[in-house]
């Protein structure tokens, strides 16, 4: 009966059509959408964290409200993806304690500083510019409730990677001063932002399989390069210099070469040694604490409505 249940499955993915909750699937499936979907999830409630900052030191009111939009929608992102994850039977309390124990990953890339506000503008555009080209094919990712949930995050990330663009675009008409400061943040999170999407296909041990389950749509090094000749005219557009000796046209290919990022660091960012884990990861869990009377008094209240339901 399994190894019907088996060929079902692998029938859906072959005719590229979604698997919903109710049906059969491959543990191995499963487990790997449920750590995929709890760490992009851990990686927009904490990702509010670099930004965050930022809210009260605004240099205006507009931008002050668009920062605050921007920061609640990554709140919402999470949520999506915490009930996508719930619907394979995770629990969305046990995944918040396995990340403030370090149990389970985040991106990399909200593990760097925010000195400046420029460096507001360059999450929005580089980093939020990354997560689109990430996540736009996971929109007809195999599993529906993570595809579907894609879809709306995609709308609002775009928005949020033009107003990125916006405000370095008013930066960069602005003073000399304004215009190193962008510079400056674009030559710290340049490389950050193509570790973003994983380390090199040759040492990606999840990408083959969940390549052939049509979870992952491109192996990291498409999505990398995808990222690296969409950004090029942009920063020339902006009148940057992403920080890259290597970087340029190759007529041949018909993209842009490129040098190489410090896989090193990478390695030493994602097992915690980055410049700001300990500090994320401690307000994560200090937030959680803090709330922890607003979670009993929901229960409590979600108790009494129910009771009274019954009378
Ligand atoms: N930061 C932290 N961990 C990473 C990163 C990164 N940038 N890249 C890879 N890893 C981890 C993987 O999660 C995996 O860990 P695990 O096996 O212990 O769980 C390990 O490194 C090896 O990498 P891969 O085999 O390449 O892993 P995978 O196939 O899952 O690909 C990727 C990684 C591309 C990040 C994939 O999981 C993905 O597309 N996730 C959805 C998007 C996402 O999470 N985005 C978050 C940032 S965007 C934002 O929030 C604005």
């Amino acid at each position: 009966f399994e190894l019907r249940l088996h060929e079902q499955f692998d029938d859906t993915i072959a005719r590229d059509q979604r698997i919903e909750p109710r049906d059969w699937m491959p543990d191995g499936y499963r487990r790997t959408l449920i750590r995929q979907i709890a760490q992009h999830a851990h990686s927009e409630i904490i990702g509010m964290q670099p930004e965050g900052e930022w809210i009260t030191r605004a240099p205006s009111l507009r931008r002050k409200a668009i920062l605050f939009a921007k920061v609640q929608d990554e709140a919402g992102h999470g949520l999506y993806l915490y009930s996508a994850a719930e619907t394979l039977g995770a629990d969305r309390a046990d995944l918040t304690q396995r990340l403030i124990d370090g149990r389970q990953k985040y991106s990399s890339i909200f593990n760097y500083p925010t000195p400046t506000f420029a460096d507001v503008g360059v999450i929005a555009w580089l980093v939020d510019g990354a997560a689109i080209c990430n996540q736009v094919p996971l929109c007809r990712s195999s599993f529906g409730p993570y595809a579907r949930a894609m879809v709306r995050v995609c709308k609002e990330e775009s928005f949020h990677q033009r107003q990125g663009y916006e405000l370095l675009s008013t930066m960069m008409r602005g003073t000399d001063h304004q215009r190193a400061t962008v510079q400056d943040a674009v030559d710290r999170w340049w490389w950050p932002s193509l570790m973003m999407f994983g380390p090199p296909d040759g040492d990606s041990p999840n990408s083959e399989q969940s390549m052939a389950w049509r979870i992952k749509r491109h192996t990291n090094d498409e999505l990398r390069q995808r990222f690296v000749d969409m950004t090029v005219p942009q920063a020339a557009a902006l009148g940057v210099t992403l920080p890259d000796p290597e970087l340029r046209w190759n007529e041949e290919r018909g993209r842009h070469d490129f040098g190489t990022p410090d896989w090193s660091e990478l390695h030493r960012v994602i097992t915690g040694d980055g410049p700001c884990n300990t500090e994320r990861v401690a307000r994560r869990r200090a937030a959680h604490e803090d709330g922890a009377w607003v979670r009993e008094a929901a229960s409590a209240h979600a108790a009494t409505q129910a009771a009274r339901a019954r009378e």
